[in-house]
């Protein structure tokens, strides 16, 4: 009899260890199943931040001239100051966004001293993901609209053997992100070149 009342406690024992297991293990589950939710949100968190951080970000596409040959040039001297030249001009359009950038047509114009001597079209394109775009360019310049106001200071740059210009463009443009998201850019070339009139080369080359 002793020992039945024995197994009977030792039954019931062992039911409520069971019972006090499982709702153990049902605690233990809740917790683990917040745990879970709130690393969830957090890499959320971090996937949006390094995603606005770098696919989502707008970069201002760059625009510099490239190589700059030329397959004329003529000049005069310091006292009968005049040039005459045609340039071959690369474009280049520098992408940095994770999406293309296509851009309108668009007039680059080349300054001596602030004034224009030449003007070339830069025809409506597109850079692509991540990669830069590169368009000739061939344009004829002269002297003409320098004399004579420009001409002593045209005379001294011709003297000294380099010819210094001013190269800008203005850029109007679209960025696309994720193929529907799309941001207006407009991208700017200021270059200063340094043309060296005896090796008919660039010299100097500086964009900003
Ligand atoms: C570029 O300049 C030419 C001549 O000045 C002008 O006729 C043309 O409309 C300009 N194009 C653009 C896109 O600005
Ligand atoms: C530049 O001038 C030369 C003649 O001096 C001419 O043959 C050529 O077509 C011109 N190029 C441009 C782009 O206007
Ligand atoms: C132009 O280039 C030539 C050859 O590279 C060089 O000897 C000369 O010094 C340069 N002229 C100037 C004014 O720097
Ligand atoms: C272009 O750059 C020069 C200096 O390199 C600066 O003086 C000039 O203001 C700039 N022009 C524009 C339109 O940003």
């Amino acid at each position: 009899m002793a020992e039945k009342i024995d197994q009977q406690a030792i039954n019931e024992q062992a039911r409520s260890d069971e019972e006090s297991c499982r709702m153990e293990s049902k605690e233990l589950r809740r917790k683990k199943r917040i745990k879970c939710i709130v690393l969830f949100i957090i890499v959320q968190i971090i996937q949006t931040l390094i995603l606005s951080l770098t696919v989502m970000r707008v970069r201002t596409p760059k625009v510099r001239l490239g190589t700059v040959t030329f397959p004329n040039l003529v000049t005069g001297t310091q006292f009968i100051p005049y040039f005459d030249l045609t340039m071959m001009a690369q474009i280049k359009v520098k992408n940095r966004n994770f999406g293309p950038y296509k851009f309108e047509s668009t007039n680059a114009t080349f300054t001596f001293q602030g004034v224009t001597v030449g003007h070339v079209l830069i025809p409506e394109g597109k850079a692509g993901f991540l990669s830069t775009e590169k368009v000739s360019v061939t344009l004829n310049m002269s002297s003409n609209a320098l004399m004579p106001r420009f001409s002593r200071s045209l005379g001294s740059e011709l003297g000294a053997g380099v010819l210094t210009l001013n190269s800008q463009a203005k850029l109007s443009g679209k960025v696309t992100l994720m193929l529907v998201i799309k941001k207006k850019r407009s991208a700017q070339m200021n270059c200063t070149l340094a043309i060296n009139l005896s090796a008919k080369t660039i010299q100097d080359l500086n964009c900003r």
